[in-house]
């Protein structure tokens, strides 16, 4: 049994559950309270807070650059929606009141949207560059967080399209037509933690140590064998039959909650896509046997940690996906994938290179200061770093009928296709550049 020797990290509420559970619970449900639990979980709390002066960074925080190379994508699926429905951009202009009345056949769901700060940029962005497609979308925010969606929904009141908040299970009952952003909230959901022992693969437990002269902790401890029915599962991860280079005691994750999350998410779109963004390696990497402690990952106030169980409730928890899992059962939930990306090069191909080459060359009547330039510049390279933000995985799903037109070839940079969702105004003048899509045929 591994365990931790200060008292500070067991809180009360935490050490009354695992004494009403008999003294342990599944890892898996230990994560669930410490993420999620609404009075002491660090998301459901609200107590965790994403940014550069808050527990940990995502593209997101690094500024306003990452929802701009975003929205033109998310533009071109929604405009691609909106012809299939029939709708009339070009008459979708009109007053204000008009505009307040008009039903919004299109949602732009965010799931898990964090501080609401991207939702805000992407609807400003919409509004801005792409007023008429604008006119017919509203915003839904999936936040099963209490905490978080407090903030969300302070931050969303200068949203310029109409937002409403709802649980995957409502949407469910009234599907949509439209597109899901899922950025970093796969790697949020809870996952198992199974130990090779030398003969068979264990559920890990998180268990309250009570030994005699020392003060009570929490710690890991081997639970029941995995059912004999995993083993097709676990055979494909390449984690069955037995490899002798995994030595007893090592350590992995899979990801039960994953299926029903895409299947959920599946019902509740008629028509749309999905475009999920997260940390990911392929089976062959997650589970290869020099990797022995797994992915999971602890996070509070910009500090990492591989320990779990430091003051739960306090920390972000967080493992990678496994992306052939991921596309495993987002088919089997009902999507078809579109492609896959690392962020380099979907940023690349949605004008990274362009961006900064503008920061270089400020468009007539753009005034940015060194500091400002510099900022941003630095900003953008770390959203592309191969060591960093850049080797996030860029997952985009269809769900039914979703035009072959999409699976669009990138092209040179001098000869970038068209596109049906230009903004008016280019980003570079004397570039009239075709929308760029980030994804090839699989
Ligand atoms: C790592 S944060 C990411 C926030 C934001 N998307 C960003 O990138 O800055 C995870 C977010 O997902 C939310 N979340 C956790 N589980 C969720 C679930 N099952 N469905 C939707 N959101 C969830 C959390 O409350 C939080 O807002």
């Amino acid at each position: 049994m591994t365990t931790r020797l200060d008292e500070t990290d067991l809180p009360k509420w935490l050490r009354q559950r695992l004494l009403a559970a008999g003294g342990s619970v599944p890892f898996r449900t230990f994560m669930a309270w410490a993420l999620h639990d609404p009075d002491h979980g660090a998301y459901g709390s609200g107590r965790l807070v994403i940014g550069r002066r808050g527990d940990f960074v995502t593209s997101p925080s690094l500024g306003p650059d990452f929802a701009a190379l975003l929205a033109p994508q998310l533009a071109e699926w929604l405009a691609e929606l909106a012809a299939g429905m029939g709708l009339d951009l070009e008459g979708a202009a009109g007053t204000q009141q008009a505009a307040k009345a008009r039903p919004r056949p299109l949602a732009l769901v965010e799931t898990g949207p964090g501080e609401g700060e991207l939702a805000l940029q992407l609807a400003q962005a919409l509004a801005q560059d792409w007023p008429q497609l604008a006119a017919f979308c509203e915003l839904v925010l999936v936040e099963p967080n209490g905490g978080m969606a407090a903030r969300q929904r302070q931050r969303l009141e200068a949203s310029p399209l109409p937002c409403r908040w709802v649980r995957a299970e409502a949407l469910a009952q009234s599907p949509r037509t439209g597109v899901v952003l899922a950025h970093e909230v796969l790697d949020a959901l809870a996952v198992e933690r199974i130990r090779w022992d030398g003969r068979h693969w264990r559920q890990q437990r998180v268990a309250l140590s009570q030994e005699a002269g020392r003060p009570e902790c929490l710690g890991l401890v081997d639970g029941d064998r995995l059912d004999p029915e995993a083993e097709p599962a676990l055979e494909s991860l390449g984690l069955w039959p037995p490899d002798p280079r995994r030595e007893p005691g090592w350590t992995t994750e899979l990801h039960p909650e994953m299926a029903p999350w895409l299947a959920t998410c599946a019902a509740g779109i008629s028509r749309g896509r999905l475009l999920v963004i997260d940390y990911a390696h392929s089976a062959e990497r997650y589970y290869a046997p020099q990797r022995q402690g797994g992915t999971l990952m602890a996070y509070r106030q910009q500090e990492a940690s591989g320990d779990p169980l430091r003051q739960p409730g306090s920390w972000d928890l967080t493992a990678h996906l496994c992306s052939d899992s991921l596309v495993r059962a987002a088919r089997e939930g009902g999507w078809h994938l579109l492609g896959q990306r690392s962020q380099g090069e979907a940023l690349l191909a949605l004008g990274l290179a362009q961006r900064l080459h503008g920061l270089q060359t400020p468009a007539a009547g753009e005034q940015l200061d060194l500091a400002t330039a510099l900022g941003r510049r630095e900003s953008l390279l770390r959203l592309v770093d191969p060591a960093g933000l850049g080797a996030f995985r860029w997952f985009a799903f269809s769900r039914d009928g979703a035009p072959a037109a999409l699976v669009a070839e990138e092209r040179p940079e001098s000869g970038r296709h068209s596109g049906q969702a230009q903004p008016p105004g280019s980003q570079h003048p004397g570039d009239d550049p075709p929308l760029p899509l980030f994804l090839r045929d699989p």
